[in-house]
């Protein structure tokens, strides 16, 4: 088929995992509507949750600067490298994740497999955290800004509370109606008029909480690296978030790859998409750390607090300080959050979709249901973590990691996905890449098109330097965690 636009209907016709013309002799598979497209396209599905709520609690928690260098220096070099890699695997083949590792190499199928697992295990928890902004959002409506910055409002929501289920499945109900209409296109052309706006609301935070007492002091510490603070598990925290944040190790851009034009530039495209993407996550957290310093009062205390209720409980208590506009801002922030996690957690759900139709032949409709039960089901499970299963404590009682009940189930999805499976599956892309299918048929595929200007950085990325740290902070964390080494 030869559609010039990507639209959901044409890809009702033209499953994900159909052949174009990336391998000869196959029918040509529809394209986004130019390079823009795909750009747009791809950064509404990269910048979501990851950006906005994961990004800022994990700087805070791995001790700011250190963080935010060790995040952009993985950024420029092994994220455009293994977007490079992935997307270029995509459009040379024309398929998604399974597909185009089987097209190369049979045996290396499996990887495409790993990957596709990922999306099941995010989209259930992406779901949990959509719900407690949708319930933020709705609270600016119904409840006074001061009883919202109550530093027990966000326990108490999330904590032994039916009304949390209520806000997941309201949350998932809707990203579902959205797909099985195919109106996610009409979706994302909304977020092109948010995205901004929720730009400069953000910088406007940011400014504001500047002026807080202490705040200053939370700036040095978000800017000034403190090399003391420098661990494997940093590094591995930093890259596992450089995943979830760019989509990467997921299998998602091999798709977006896929309907990629031959005519775009490539490298041009992934590299808007890093830095519009990178943008964002630092912007919140010049617009989350500050606060947390003139709230908490300090660095070690930031560092102990920062979790995933970070964003939750600290916002709200800027709105709270804005007096009569406080409400209507804080209705908007969440707002938009709720927008942009949508989009994302859409862009999410068509994945899951589309691996369930492409793996076992279904029709797309079909496809939705087994893929949205599923995911309804794991996330009742995961928040049940919060609630009948609050005992649960895997990571501690599997892992040996941190103090029992100090994290949840949701925690344990969490780390599953991002440090287990998807540093393993970016392993693994390294290694099919660079000794399998080699670097020269990646290159190829990008110089269709354009040129390479990051070549050598790509080649010495994806041979040497990625998969050797990989390993070696992969076996590291499991050495210290298990407490055979200490770093
Ligand atoms: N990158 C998204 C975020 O940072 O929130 C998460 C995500 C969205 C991952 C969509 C994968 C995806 F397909």
């Amino acid at each position: 088929m030869s559609t010039d636009h990507y639209t959901p209907e044409a890809q009702e016709e033209a499953p994900l995992g159909v052949p174009h013309d990336g391998l000869p002799g196959v029918p040509k598979r529809s394209s986004w509507s130019g390079k823009w497209g795909f750009i747009l396209a791809a950064a509404a599905s990269a910048v979501g949750l990851g950006n906005l709520w994961r990004f800022p609690y994990l700087a805070a928690k791995y001790g700011g600067g250190i963080f935010l260098l060790v995040y952009i220096v993985l950024v420029v070099t092994f994220g455009f490298s293994l977007m490079m890699a992935e997307t270029a695997l995509g459009r040379k083949t024309g398929q998604s994740a399974i597909g185009a590792f089987s097209a190369l190499s049979k045996k290396w199928k499996f990887v495409g497999i790993l990957a596709s697992i990922v999306p099941f295990i995010i989209t259930p928890y992406y779901a949990i955290i959509g719900g407690w902004v949708t319930k933020y959002m709705v609270s600016y409506i119904v409840t006074p800004a001061a009883e919202i910055a109550d530093g027990g409002f966000f326990t108490g929501f999330i904590l032994m509370n039916p009304e949390t289920y209520l806000y997941l499945i309201v949350f998932l109900l809707i990203v579902y109606l959205v797909v099985a209409l195919g109106v996610n296109k009409g979706i994302e052309n909304v977020n092109k008029v948010l995205m901004p706006a929720l730009i400069i609301m953000s910088i406007g935070i940011s400014v504001y909480a500047l002026t807080l007492p202490g705040a200053i002091d939370g700036v040095a510490f978000y800017l000034i690296p403190d090399f003391s603070k420098f661990s494997a598990e940093l590094v591995l925290g930093a890259m596992g978030q450089m995943f979830y944040s760019l989509s990467l190790a997921m299998g998602i851009m091999i798709t977006y790859g896929s309907y990629f034009s031959k005519e775009h530039d490539l490298e041009h495209s992934v590299r808007r998409i890093e830095v519009f993407d990178t943008g964002i996550a630092i912007l919140a957290g010049f617009m989350i750390i500050p606060v947390s310093f003139a709230v908490l009062g300090g660095g070690e205390a930031v560092m102990t607090h920062a979790g995933p209720g970070l964003m939750f409980g600290i916002l709200p208590t800027v709105f709270d300080s804005l007096g009569a506009a406080g409400p209507i801002l804080g209705f908007l922030f969440f707002a938009l959050v709720f927008f942009a996690a949508l989009t994302s957690c859409i862009s999410l759900f068509e994945t899951c979709t589309s691996i369930v139709a492409d793996g076992f032949h279904l029709r797309r409709k079909f496809s939705i249901l087994i893929a949205g039960v599923f995911i309804m089901v794991v996330g009742i499970f995961v928040n049940m973590g919060y609630d009948n299963l609050l005992w649960m404590d895997p990571m501690y009682t599997l892992f040996g990691i941190g103090e029992y009940q100090n994290s949840q189930l949701l925690d344990f999805f969490d780390f599953l996905s991002n440090t287990i499976l998807m540093p393993i599956v970016a392993l693994l892309t390294c290694i099919f890449i660079g000794y399998v299918v080699k670097p020269k048929a990646i290159i190829d595929e990008v110089k269709i098109s354009s040129k390479f200007n990051g070549e050598k950085l790509f080649v010495v990325m994806i041979k040497y330097i990625a998969p050797v740290l990989l390993a070696v902070i992969l076996v590291a964390y499991v050495l210290n965690t298990a407490g055979v080494i200490a770093i």
